[in-house]
């Protein structure tokens, strides 16, 4: 068994100054907001796999459903030695690809990207264990900063799934999907999976849970910056808010304070103040539909060969090929 490498782009220091910086803007601006990323500690990343196993969050069973109806098509298209998967968690449906390229035979080098170390080091002993011939690589980094660290080679397929292309807000997703197409030579692949338009009375419960594990996963940033920057947050004070936006065809996470609330964050030298019923944006979750995600793939330099979607019309993922 090949053992499983480590290649670390967000050590200690990188993490505490961009979660610094992070901390100062979003929480000084008018509208408070903080960036998604910072779910993703240990407990974070445990919190989310919970939430994929909830009755109301149907995106994980749908985007299953297709890759285990099409991971042959996408491994016959592709033919990757190279799998590379940002977002990666712990890689659980990608198994179905990984069953896929490895039984034709062309997959060599696994290599999932995640910024949360956590649930890299679990998949990758794991997925070692399981594909003895497999190379697998781990890069702890940010998709929207380490891309370029990504490994060369030729016939390879990055993979983006789980929809969380949708927790980019447009501009940062046309700056995301022109810098995947520049690490790609022409005629290498993505692998899209994007979450679709649908009635709010599907979309608001996979986001508002009857067990409340999605308002812990939301409550969990104001715990990530306790420990990081000795802040005093009492999540406790804060109600999860999950709100269907028409016009932007996203979900919108909020955390609203109940109560008046004066937080203190030493680790940036900040104090700041809640009026009751303040909001703060800690997620979108955008949901499309098959002509934006072309067009936002074409605009990009990708032309879309295969869109595939669930039985109940859910979601959908789309293979891409560099032009
Ligand atoms: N791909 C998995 C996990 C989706 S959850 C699935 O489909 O189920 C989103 C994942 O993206 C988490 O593991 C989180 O740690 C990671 N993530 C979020 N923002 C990131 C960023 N900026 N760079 C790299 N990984 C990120
Ligand atoms: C990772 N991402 C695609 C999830 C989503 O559905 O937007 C994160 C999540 N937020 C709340 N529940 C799940």
């Amino acid at each position: 068994m090949n053992e499983p490498a480590l290649e670390v782009h967000m050590d200690a220091d990188d993490l505490d100054r961009t979660l610094r910086a992070d901390v100062i803007a979003g929480l000084t601006a008018d509208r408070k907001w903080l960036p998604p990323k910072w779910f993703y500690d240990a407990r974070g990343s445990e919190l989310f796999e919970k939430i994929t196993e909830l009755d109301e969050y149907y995106p994980t069973r749908a985007e299953r459903q297709i890759l285990a109806g099409h991971a042959p098509d996408i491994a016959r298209h592709t033919r990757a030695r190279a799998l590379l998967e940002l977002g990666a968690g712990y890689s659980t449906k990608t198994r179905l690809l990984l069953d896929a390229l490895t039984a034709q035979g062309t997959l060599e080098t696994f290599v999932p990207m995640d910024v949360s170390p956590s649930a890299l080091s679990e998949a990758a002993t794991l997925i070692s264990a399981d594909y003895p011939a497999l190379r697998v690589h781990n890069i702890v980094g940010d998709f929207a900063r380490h891309l370029k660290h990504l490994p060369g080679g030729g016939d390879r397929l990055i993979a983006f799934l789980g929809g969380t292309i949708g927790n980019l807000v447009p501009e940062e997703r046309a700056e995301f999907l022109a810098d995947v197409r520049s690490v790609l030579e022409p005629g290498e692949h993505l692998l899209l999976g994007t979450d679709l338009v649908k009635s709010p009375r599907v979309v608001v419960p996979a986001y508002d849970d009857a067990a409340g594990v999605t308002a812990e996963f939301n409550r969990n940033v104001l715990r990530v910056i306790n420990n990081s920057l000795a802040a005093d947050f009492d999540p406790d004070g804060f109600a999860h808010v999950a709100l269907w936006d028409p016009e932007r065809e996203w979900i919108e996470m909020r955390l609203r304070a109940r109560w008046p609330m004066r937080v203190t964050i030493p680790g940036v030298g900040l104090v700041v103040d809640f009026a009751a019923g303040e909001e703060v944006r800690t997620e979108v979750s955008a949901k499309f539909r098959r002509e934006g995600v072309e067009e936002e793939l074409a605009e990009a330099g990708f032309a879309l060969d295969h869109w595939w979607t669930d039985r109940d019309g859910l979601f959908a993922v789309s293979l891409a090929r560099a032009v």
